[in-house]
C-alpha cells in the first residue's frame, strides 16, 4: 500500500516530533527532508559546490545528525535550498520515498505542494516565531551550543523569510492541508491532534 503523510511547516514548529510520532504509531517509514538540505549545506561549508553536493548525496552523509543540527548548518541549508538545481537533484529520491510500499511520513517545506501533492494526509504545522525561537534556543543550549535567545530568534526569522519568499517551492500550506498551530499546545496534545487527523485516513487506506 502506498500511503503518504506530508508534514510541512517552519523551523521548530514541532513538525519533526509530530512526524516521528506518526510514523512510529502507524508503522510508517519516516524521512526528515531537512536533513538532505543540511547535508548539502555541510558539504558546501567544506568547499563543495551546492549542486554537485546535492547530486552526489549518499545515505552515509545523513548519519551524523548532531553535527547537521547546528545553527550554522541550518542557515546554510536554507541558502542552498533556494537553488533550483539543488532542489531538482533531491526530488526523485523524496518522491520515491513518499510512495514506497508500506507508507511513509515526510516532513519539510514542500512535501504537500511539490514532492507529494497526492498525499493522503497533509498537515501544516505552525507556531509563532517567538515560541519557535524559544524552543530552538532551549534545544541548542541543552546540547551545549553557544547561542543567545535573541540570536536564535533572528536566525529563525531570517530562515522563515528565505524559506517563504524563494521562487522555487516556497514554504506554504498545500491545497487541502490541515493546519495545526502548536503555539499553545503541549507536544503530547499536538501529536494527539495529528493522529486524530491521520488515523482515519490510514485505517481507510489499509482496508
Ligand atoms: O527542517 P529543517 O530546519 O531541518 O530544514 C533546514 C532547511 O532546509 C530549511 O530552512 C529549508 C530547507 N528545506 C527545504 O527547502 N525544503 C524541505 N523540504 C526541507 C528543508
Amino acid at each position: 500500500m502506498a500511503f503518504t503523510i506530508a508534514v510541512d511547516g517552519p523551523a521548530a514548529s514541532g513538525k519533526g516530533t509530530i512526524s516521528r510520532a506518526l510514523a512510529e504509531q502507524l508503522g510508517l517509514a519516516h524521512l526528515d527532508t531537512g536533513l538532505l538540505y543540511r547535508a548539502v549545506a555541510a558539504a558546501t561549508l567544506q568547499g563543495a559546490t551546492p549542486v554537485a553536493a546535492a547530486r552526489a548525496l549518499a545515505p552515509s552523509d545523513l548519519e551524523n545528525e548532531d553535527f547537521l543540527r547546528t545553527a550554522e548548518i541550518a542557515q546554510e541549508a536554507s541558502k542552498v535550498a533556494v537553488i533550483s538545481e539543488v532542489r531538482a537533484a533531491l526530488l526523485d529520491f523524496q518522491r520515491a520515498f513518499a510512495r514506497r510500499q508500506g507508507g511513509a511520513v515526510l516532513d519539510g517545506r514542500d512535501i504537500g505542494t511539490i514532492i507529494c501533492p497526492e498525499a493522503e494526509v497533509k498537515l501544516f504545522v505552525t507556531a509563532s516565531a517567538e515560541v519557535r525561537a524559544r524552543r530552538r534556543y532551549r534545544e541548542l543550549a541543552a546540547k551545549g551550543h553557544d547561542v543567545t535567545p535573541e540570536g536564535v530568534l533572528e536566525d529563525v526569522q531570517a530562515r522563515d523569510a528565505r524559506d517563504m519568499n524563494r521562487s522555487d517551492a516556497p514554504l506554504k500550506a498545500a491545497a487541502g492541508a490541515v493546519s495545526i498551530d502548536t503555539s499553545d499546545m503541549s507536544i503530547t496534545d499536538a501529536i494527539e491532534a495529528a493522529l486524530a487527523l491521520a488515523r482515519p485516513a490510514f485505517d481507510a487506506a489499509a482496508r
